[in-house]
């Protein structure tokens, strides 16, 4: 004991052995940062009309920094708007004003930001009717559409054998020549498979929207301005799909509250709710399906604040037949 100058006091075997914890804990950090980096964040898997608050640009607030799904989206940029004016891609247009090409889609054809048609109501752009036509294919053979022209379908190709139409490999799923296809993640990419396509989501074989197909602020801002929800059905995916439809508010509309009423100090706060018309709905709370008068099958829920989330149930749990007999 006396050679060596060491004293085995209890601290320092404690601190050796604190020593070996943090090696410990330091090697499971990483292990586990590790793992998590891998586990790549799938949207998809994330609650609320994702694409609907992306394509008005709302951005996604984080519980905590690295979160994959936001617990809300700050929306606060569309109450600054005028309600004498168009919006595409964060840019203003006054009333009468054309679309500009870089915001327009291949089918917007002469789209013009007009007033609205009664006070209170909000300039929206008015385009030219759009109807495309296809034509038959004859037996063994296809199209490959041109994915920057309106209608186009392409000349007929008449492969001599199967074989020898293109494939392309997206996402672990084949497609043929001339067949669309989705990316994930990439929701504003209109992809044609086309021979030389080599997994690069690039021009010709993907052309990117020029403005948000999904976004309400084109046509129906007062969707926007009224609070109004997007409305999915039964087999979209609200995170990734545009929606069809709108529910706005009704005067006979209220609010099932649901939420737990123990967490409610923290959700009282006016950040972490929904707004539909001139009500507000904590998360989890659920709009009485009765009053909605366009379909009673419906169901409309506070997920991811501000914005409800609204979709058709399957056929199973809702019969319209109960509600309508005349069905
Ligand atoms: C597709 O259409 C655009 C615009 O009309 C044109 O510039 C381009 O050459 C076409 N691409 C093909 C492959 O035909
Ligand atoms: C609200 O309910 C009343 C009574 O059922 C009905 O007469 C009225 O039309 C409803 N309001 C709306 C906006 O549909």
């Amino acid at each position: 004991m006396a050679k060596s100058n060491e004293v085995l006091t209890p601290c320092s075997i404690m601190s050796r052995y604190v020593f070996l914890v943090q090696i410990c804990v330091c090697v499971i950090f990483f292990v586990a940062v590790a793992t998590a980096d891998q586990e790549k964040c799938d949207k998809t898997k994330c609650p609320g009309p994702l694409r609907y608050y992306e394509s008005l640009r709302c951005k996604p607030v984080y519980e905590k920094e690295g979160d994959c799904c936001a617990k809300r989206y700050n929306c606060d940029h569309l109450k600054e708007r005028s309600k004498n004016k168009c919006y595409v891609n964060g840019k203003e247009y006054e009333i009468d004003e054309d679309l500009k090409a870089e915001d327009a889609n291949p089918c917007d054809i002469e789209c013009t930001c007009r007033r609205g048609w009664d006070d209170g109501v909000s300039p929206a752009f008015i385009c030219a009717g759009v109807d495309c036509a296809f034509g038959p294919i004859k037996p063994g053979c296809y199209k490959r559409a041109n994915l920057s022209r309106c209608c186009d379908e392409g000349k007929e190709i008449c492969p001599e054998k199967p074989e020898d139409r293109a494939t392309c490999v997206v996402d672990g799923k084949t497609y043929q020549d001339g067949e669309y296809f989705e990316v994930k993640n990439e929701p504003e990419l209109n992809c044609i498979c086309q021979p030389g396509y080599e997994g690069k989501n690039i021009e010709p074989f993907c052309v990117k929207s020029k403005r948000p197909f999904c976004s309400p602020e084109f046509r129906n801002p007062n969707d926007v301005y009224q609070n109004c929800a997007p409305v999915f059905y039964n087999d979209q995916l609200p995170q990734i799909d545009c929606h069809l439809s709108s529910r706005c508010q009704n005067s006979n509309d209220t609010v099932i509250h649901n939420h737990d009423d123990l967490k409610s100090g923290e959700d009282l706060d006016d950040e972490n709710v929904c707004l539909f018309g001139n009500m507000k709905m904590h998360i989890g709370d659920e709009l009485n399906r009765d009053t909605d008068y366009t379909s009673i099958c419906v169901k409309c829920i506070c997920e991811v604040p501000p914005v409800p989330t609204c979709q058709h149930l399957p056929n199973n749990e809702c019969d319209v037949t109960k509600y309508y007999p005349a069905f």
